[in-house]
């Protein structure tokens, strides 16, 4: 796998071998975790206490990648599948003592719709939204923009289909051809069906999540100054903001 950077190190240290693993099936994926993080870190928030909330903590990769952004953050981290909170919980429980972080286990919408107007000054996510069906994405999206603060920012590192459906096919490809060069060898057919399985789901009419649209959905939402950047084959980054 190479040789361990001290981000790595600490990551693999904290959430185990599940950070290995993705980071050898998928290493795009982690590296947007950390380009979370780093747009948290970025982030012009004035606020004593930046108060985040994560959507799709899963195992806690993107959560940790947050933590250790920045010191000031109080995290709601929000996903629906005990048993990947479960494993969060178990990893990040010191910043549950120190009162950073704080789990819901509601789904996004039902979480999102149980705080108050502009209360959040950052929503961050890696991963989750492209799983979900386009109807139910459009209304988190108009929860997230409500309970944002004004100047307060949506991060999103995920899967955006490109726009030209030939590349994109191109590129799920290649992304499959991967997945069997690197499971094949260590005999992990069992990940290699979840992963294909699963990739059925990401790629059905009703779930991707193509770039052109998703940006006019933020748009339409209200929000302003949304970029996407980053992009590697189907994953980029993209930052919104609410108007102040
Ligand atoms: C692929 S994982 C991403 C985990 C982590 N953010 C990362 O990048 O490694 C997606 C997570 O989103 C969660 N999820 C999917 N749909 C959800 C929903 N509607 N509400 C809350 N969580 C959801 C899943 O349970 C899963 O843990």
């Amino acid at each position: 796998m190479g040789t361990k950077t001290t981000y790595d190190a600490m990551f693999s240290t904290v959430i185990g071998k599940e950070y290995d693993m993705l980071k050898l099936i998928c290493p795009a994926a982690t590296e947007m975790s950390r380009l979370v993080g780093e747009s948290v870190s970025a982030s012009n928030n004035k606020s004593e206490i930046l108060h985040v909330v994560e959507l799709g903590g899963g195992t806690g990769i993107t959560t940790l990648a947050l933590l250790s952004a920045k010191n000031n953050l109080h995290i709601l981290s929000v996903d629906n599948e005990p048993t990947m909170q479960q494993q969060a919980k178990l990893s990040l429980q010191q910043w549950v003592d120190s009162g950073c972080l704080s789990f819901s286990a509601e789904d996004a919408l039902t979480a999102l719709q149980g705080l108050e107007d502009s209360s959040v000054d950052i929503v961050a996510s890696a991963y989750t939204l492209h799983n979900f069906l386009h109807s139910y994405r459009q209304q988190v999206l108009k929860e997230i923009f409500r309970v944002l603060k004004p100047d307060g920012e949506f991060i999103n590192g995920d899967r955006y289909g490109l726009d030209d459906i030939r590349q994109h096919t191109h590129t799920i490809q290649a992304e499959v051809s991967e997945w069997f060069k690197v499971l094949t060898p260590i005999n992990r057919n069992d990940l290699l069906e979840q992963w294909l399985v699963h990739l059925f789901n990401d790629e059905s009419e009703d779930h991707v999540m193509r770039e052109s649209v998703a940006l006019q959905q933020l748009q339409e939402s209200g929000f302003i100054d949304i970029k996407l950047s980053h992009r590697n084959a189907v994953n980029a980054l993209v930052t919104a903001i609410k108007p102040a």
